[in-house]
């Protein structure tokens, strides 16, 4: 087959894939094909933006350590990550899903309910606690809880690893016997998403702000459960309507409670005002 038109290309491309072995692979690359098609004769794609395209990507890809996921960003800032999520967790009265985001760190340290995680970071003092509970409302005790956020300022640990001086507002907890957890830490600000690349220059020709609200991750994982990963967002946050990776869902936005000096919850003295923070979890059973 030869001398192919754009009306007949995309089924020419469509015939000579047709032996992709693997059923969901074939699927997955007949529909790219024919969106991707459809997608350059809608807009009727001119050489020079076909050029900027393969050059805006080539740089997203250049962009990339391992430090830096700029595919990721772009794939969240255009959406894409916050759909595919939706399509994959319904809540089914678990807890809602967000974002991973590209802070998290494997295996971090280990701590007693109820230590101080802050590290070498700055912010007002923050004690949260609350329980991680099955959908039927019973205790899962021993869950993995990995927490970690940003300082006062928006900036992880990783991001200024030598002035914090380790990991810090990082930590892995196990929940006690009636799924409980609590900890000190922090209370994270606002901050932009990375900004000094293609997505940034992507956000600034959009006329879109780089902004998430202030959060706290949390991933949970228990034996028999599906593995939960979100946010507890603040509440009355500036940017809970504009987050840049559409984040946000109202079940996610805790209360952040400001306190005066004096004792704290768990009786520890505190000579300035703080905040708690008070959320439960509730898992899915894991997929059978
Ligand atoms: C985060 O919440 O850490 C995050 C999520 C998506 C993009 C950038 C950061
Ligand atoms: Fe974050």
């Amino acid at each position: 087959m030869r001398n192919f038109n754009e009306n007949t290309i995309t089924d020419a491309v469509l015939d000579r894939i047709k032996n992709t072995s693997d059923p969901r692979l074939k699927q997955i690359f007949n529909s790219l094909v024919r969106h991707m098609h459809d997608f350059v004769r809608d807009v009727r794609l001119t050489d020079a933006e076909w050029a900027f395209a393969i050059d805006f990507l080539t740089r997203t890809g250049q962009k990339c350590d391992g430090n830096r996921q700029e595919f990721i960003l772009l794939s969240d800032t255009l959406g894409v990550s916050m759909l595919v999520d939706a399509i994959n967790h319904g809540s089914g009265g678990s807890t809602e899903t967000t974002v991973l985001g590209p802070f998290y760190v494997q295996n971090p340290p280990e701590y007693p309910l109820g230590a101080d995680i802050h590290g070498g970071m700055k912010g007002e003092p923050l004690y949260a606690e609350g329980r991680v509970l099955s959908l039927d409302g019973k205790p899962v005790a021993n869950a993995i809880v990995d927490v970690w956020h940003s300082d006062q300022e928006g900036y992880y640990d990783v991001q200024q690893i030598d002035k914090v001086g380790g990991l810090s507002g990082r930590a892995r907890f196990r929940t006690d016997k009636d799924g409980k957890y609590r900890f000190w830490s922090i209370k994270p600000a606002a901050y932009p998403i990375p900004y000094d690349g293609p997505v940034g220059e992507m956000l600034t020709v959009q006329k879109r702000h780089p902004w998430r609200p202030a959060h706290v991750h949390f991933m949970i994982e228990a034996p028999g459960f599906e593995k939960l990963a979100t946010h507890v967002f603040v509440d009355g946050d500036q940017y809970l309507d504009s987050d840049a990776v559409f984040g946000v869902k109202d079940t996610l936005i805790g209360s952040f409670v400001k306190h005066d000096a004096g004792s704290g919850p768990d009786g520890r003295a505190i000579d300035t005002s703080y905040w708690t923070m008070t959320y439960v979890f509730t898992l899915a059973p894991a997929p059978s």
